[in-house]
C-alpha cells in the first residue's frame, strides 16, 4: 500500500533487492560501478567517498518518508533503488512482466553466513544497556522464520521463481559468487542492457570495478571505517563492513544447528532447482 501511495515506478528503474545481511552493500556498490562507469574516473570514484548506501536510494527510506531522505521523484532515470522488500509485497505494476517496469538484480546467500552476519550486526546495534544477543536465541528466531522482511527462504524462493519465470526482469546472483566476481560483473552488466564492449575488456574495466567494490577496497575507505551514529541513524557506515568471507559459520555454529539449517534449507527449496 505504501508502495502504491508513494512511489512511481519507471520502466528504467533498477532495483538492487536483498535479505538483510546477503551482500546489500556490495551489490549496492557493483551495480553503481556498472551503470556509472562512463561517469568517474577509477581513481576518484564517488565509492572512495561514500558509503553505497549513501550512492543508492533505499526505497523503503521513500515510501515510508523518512526525514533525511532525498526524494526519489526528482533523480535522472534510470534511478538506482535498493529494497529488502520481499518480490510478493510489490504491486503487479512492478512485477508483472508485461509492464516491463523496471528490473531487480537480487543477491542472497548462504543461510548459515547470514544468521551469523545477521548476529552480529544486531548485537552492534543493540542498546547498551541490554545484554548481548545470545547465538542461541537468535538461532531460535531465525530457524522459525523471525526476520526483519520475513522469513529468509521465502524471501529468496520469491526472486528466485521470479528470475526463472521472467528472466528479463529478475536476476538472482549468490553472495558466494565473491569468489569469482568479474563473472558477476559480467553478467549484471549485460542483463542490465549495458554488456562490456571490446575496448572495454582491453581497458580491464571489469577487473577495475572488482577491485574498487572489493571487500578489501571499500571496507578500508576512510568514509567506510566511520562509526559516528545518531539517534535517527543508529547504523554507522563500518557495520556493515565485518569479515566479508564465504563459511565463516563454521566458527560459529555448532554442527547441530548448521544440520538443522541445511535440513531446513533443503526442505524448503526441495523441487525448486536452487540449492546454495
Ligand atoms: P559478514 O558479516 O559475514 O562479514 P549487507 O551489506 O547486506 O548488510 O551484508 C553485510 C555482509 O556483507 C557482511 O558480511 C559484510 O562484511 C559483507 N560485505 C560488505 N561489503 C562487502 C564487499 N564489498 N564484498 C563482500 N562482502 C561484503
Amino acid at each position: 500500500m505504501l508502495i502504491d501511495d508513494h512511489f512511481n515506478p519507471r520502466p528504467t528503474d533498477i532495483i538492487v533487492a536483498t535479505s538483510p545481511k546477503c551482500g546489500t552493500t556490495w551489490l549496492r556498490a557493483l551495480v553503481f560501478s556498472i551503470i556509472n562507469r562512463n561517469s568517474f574516473d577509477f581513481n576518484n570514484h564517488p565509492l572512495s567517498k561514500a558509503n553505497p548506501r549513501d550512492l543508492v536510494h533505499f526505497l523503503e527510506a521513500h515510501i515510508r518518508g523518512d526525514r533525511s531522505t532525498v526524494s526519489i521523484d526528482g533523480l535522472l532515470s534510470p534511478r538506482l533503488l535498493s529494497t529488502h522488500l520481499p518480490y510478493s509485497l510489490f504491486p503487479k505494476c512492478m512485477t508483472d512482466d508485461a509492464s516491463s517496469a523496471c528490473r531487480f538484480v537480487y543477491i542472497c546467500r548462504d543461510p548459515k553466513d547470514v544468521l551469523v552476519s545477521k548476529w552480529h550486526f544486531a548485537n552492534k546495534l543493540r542498546p547498551k544497556e541490554l545484554p548481548p544477543l545470545p547465538l542461541e536465541e537468535a538461532f531460535e528466531l531465525f530457524s522459525n522464520g523471525v526476520s526483519h522482511y520475513g522469513p529468509f527462504w521465502d524471501h529468496v524462493l520469491g526472486y528466485w521463481k521470479a528470475s526463472g519465470e521472467w528472466p528479463k526482469k529478475v536476476l538472482c546472483l549468490k553472495y558466494e559468487d565473491v569468489k569469482e566476481p568479474s563473472g558477476c560483473v559480467r553478467k549484471v552488466a549485460e542483463f542490465l542492457g549495458v554488456p562490456f564492449s571490446p575496448e572495454e575488456e582491453k581497458k580491464w574495466i571489469v577487473e577495475e570495478i572488482v577491485k574498487l567494490c572489493s571487500f578489501e577496497s571499500l571496507s578500508n575507505q576512510d568514509v567506510n571505517k566511520s562509526d559516528t551514529r545518531s539517534g535517527e541513524n543508529p547504523m554507522s557506515n563500518s557495520d556493515f563492513f565485518r569479515k566479508g568471507e564465504v563459511g565463516d559459520w563454521v566458527n560459529h555454529l555448532s554442527p547441530q544447528m548448521s544440520e538443522i539449517l541445511d535440513k531446513i534449507t533443503e526442505q524448503k527449496f526441495q523441487g525448486t532447482g536452487f540449492s546454495f
